[in-house]
């Protein structure tokens, strides 16, 4: 089968779907690529890298028309659809249930899509899980970013002068990102404070040493598969007043919380940005879900009362370099999955096909889109 590999499109992205390492293993494999031409420049990858691993440089005249299966990072627009021939495969992230223009582009086309986004969470697919490779990354940049935006060092630190006091790190949700941020806030030397709603991550925030801050859990608490599916306006209102303290104290405040499928819960209210110290710092990662932090801006830094907010809508992307390389892994493990150099298998009943599978030959085949 022949695989291509666009460049990608949407502002401020610099991965790329696959590396030239990962290439150079599909060719092995004996599937044939075909890459857009600069595609993986901004991931630092030269088109040179890619012909040495053994894939074809094209135009984009080609990279969508010629192809048997397309991998991206981000979703192609429904005019590069368009161009896929009928019974072509896509992969990428799609978030399909909240992009039904992208969905009826693929049915129209007649093509197939994955979707990485829907990859279950099984331990059988922690290989292909972008998801998690992703905001791995995020949580770490999103400290580094706080760190250079504020005005004073993380740890402690005795000289002569004088001792400087740690800065108070507050971090909302410790899923993915959150517990990577947790990490390297403590790593340079922070007092690092974590919420989240989820009873379990306390153990994990602690672990990794954290100061878990207790909000007591009320039966509005929605979960499924290990995801918190809701919260009851009340609630958010409790928590508000419990976490409130923590986040005036704060230097740096980080937030990650995310409820699949649905606008992010908003966990610092106007007020708590007010009481906030003059120049510290706010790093809102839900910024693209709507946000954590009311006043926060997607893809922009404003400042407010005199705090920072950090509103970068794709933190992986200014790490290019590992995002690209664990996405392409993601990506070519799903594929080799999925598929053989000569066809893919379409195992319907099998989890993971089940899961990310979108459309089915031209058909909107998952529950989310039907
Ligand atoms: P996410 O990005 O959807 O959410 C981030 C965090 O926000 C979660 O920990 C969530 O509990 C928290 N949150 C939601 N509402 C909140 C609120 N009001 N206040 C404070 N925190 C709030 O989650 P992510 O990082 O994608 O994954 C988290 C879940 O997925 C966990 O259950 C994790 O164990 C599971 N997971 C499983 C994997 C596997 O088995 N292969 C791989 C990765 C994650």
């Amino acid at each position: 089968m022949k695989i291509s590999v666009p460049k990608e499109t949407k502002e401020r992205e610099n991965r790329v779907a696959l590396t030239p390492a990962v290439v150079k293993q599909l060719v092995t494999a004996g599937y044939e690529c075909m890459v857009e031409s600069c595609a993986g420049l901004n991931s630092y990858f030269e088109d040179a890298e890619y012909a040495a691993a053994g894939a074809t440089v094209v135009d984009h005249a080609k990279v969508y028309a010629d192809a048997d299966v397309v991998l991206k990072v981000n979703a192609p627009s429904a005019a590069e659809i368009a161009q896929m021939k009928k019974d072509a495969v896509l992969i990428s992230f799609m978030w399909a249930a909240s992009n039904k223009e992208l969905v009826n582009a693929c049915v129209s086309a007649g093509i197939s899509a994955f979707s990485m986004d829907a990859v279950p969470r099984i331990s059988r697919a922690q290989k292909m899980d972008a998801l998690s490779s992703q905001a791995n990354l995020g949580g770490y940049k999103a400290v580094l970013m706080a760190a250079n935006a504020i005005g004073k060092i993380l740890p402690m630190m005795t000289t002569a002068a004088g001792t400087i006091r740690p800065s108070k790190v507050v971090i909302f949700g410790a899923g993915v990102a959150g517990l990577q941020a947790i990490a390297t806030a403590k790593r340079l030397g922070a007092v690092v404070e974590v919420s989240d709603i989820r009873p379990e991550t306390k153990e994990q925030v602690e672990s990794l040493g954290g100061k878990f801050i207790e909000v007591k859990g009320d039966e509005s608490i929605r979960m499924e598969g290990g995801y918190v599916k809701g919260v009851s306006e009340e609630f958010l209102k409790k928590q508000q007043e419990l976490v409130s303290k923590h986040v005036k104290e704060a230097d740096i405040v980080i937030t990650t919380a995310l409820i699949p499928g649905k606008k992010a819960p908003v966990l610092v209210t106007e007020e708590m940005v007010k009481s906030m110290r003059f120049g510290s710092v706010i790093v809102d990662m839900a910024v693209e879900q709507g946000g954590n932090v009311v006043g926060s801006e997607f893809n922009k830094t404003v400042v407010k009362n005199g705090v920072t907010i950090i509103g970068e809508g794709n933190i992986p992307s200014l790490l290019p370099m590992n995002a690209s390389d664990l996405y392409a892994k993601n990506i070519q493990t799903l594929l080799q999955h999925l598929s053989d150099k000569d066809r893919f298998k379409w195992e319907m009943e099998e989890d993971i096909t089940k899961g990310s599978l979108i459309v089915h030959q031209g058909v909107a085949v998952h529950p989310s889109v039907q």
